[in-house]
């Protein structure tokens, strides 16, 4: 048995690393409001962020699950807080990333928000109906990882083109331990799929590309190597 490696009593098997860990995990998509009844959002299902709560659940972390809008019932065992918008996943991360060991930020944030939210429908024949200004969300991930301390983070990137380039600009500025880098606009893998196909890179430089398999199984891909970083 490797220095370090604990096992469980009477059980025979290794205590992983990431028992009574705390996790935050932020899933699902964002919306933001233009006016009571339309939003600006995208596709995300939430499946791949609360297939990453069951794994780290599965292996004995304290788990944190900060979900955006979406169709799926949270795993027994966890703490959920369920909001709608970036500016309210930000404020719950915050809140929640100071008690936290490891921080998985794998929702689709919208990066903008209409500048200003209409508290009536906005009618077809409003002044101005047809044009939207836009407004910067704050970059959770970015934001937070500025007070990362010993922390580990992991971020997922969801990119169209030059996947791993791009991939590799968003580990750096966000001082990531590890990318899950995956490629979006295909039918069959990313965002509402069962399946994902992803790359996964680390600050070193090193990258290992995945077959496409259930994002339950890249779930467990990713628990592993969080396991070996905090070993
Ligand atoms: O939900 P599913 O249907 O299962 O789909 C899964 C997924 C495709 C949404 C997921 O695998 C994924 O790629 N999630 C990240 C999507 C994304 O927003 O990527 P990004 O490249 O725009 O952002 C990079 C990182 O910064 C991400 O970790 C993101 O959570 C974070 N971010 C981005 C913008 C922002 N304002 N705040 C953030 O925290």
């Amino acid at each position: 048995m490797a220095t370090g490696d604990k096992k469980s009593p009477g059980s025979g098997k290794k205590e992983s690393p990431l028992k009574g860990k705390k996790v935050l995990i932020t899933a699902g998509p964002t919306r933001e409001h233009l006016d009571p009844v339309r939003f600006i959002s995208n596709p995300s299902s939430g499946k791949m962020g609360y297939a990453l709560a069951r794994a780290c659940l599965s292996r004995g972390a304290r788990v944190t699950l900060i979900s955006g809008p979406v169709a799926l019932t949270p795993p027994p065992g966890l703490r959920t807080v369920r909001v709608e918008s970036a500016l309210q996943m930000f404020k719950a991360a915050r809140a929640a990333f100071s008690g936290c060991d490891v921080f998985i930020a794998s929702a689709a944030v919208s990066d903008y928000r209409p500048a200003r939210a209409s508290k009536s429908k906005i009618k077809k024949d409003s002044p101005g109906g047809r044009f939207l200004r836009l407004t910067l969300n704050p970059d959770i991930l970015q934001k937070l990882s500025r007070a990362k301390g010993g922390r580990l983070l992991v971020g997922f990137a969801a990119e169209t083109g030059s996947v791993l380039e791009n991939a590799r600009g968003k580990l750096r500025n966000k001082k990531l331990d590890l990318m899950v880098a995956n490629r979006v606009g295909r039918k069959g893998t990313g965002f509402g799929s069962d399946f994902n196909q992803v790359t996964l890179l680390w600050p070193s430089g090193k990258a290992e590309t995945l077959k496409r398999m259930a994002k339950e199984r890249v779930a467990g891909r990713v628990a592993d190597e969080i396991e070996k970083l905090l070993k």
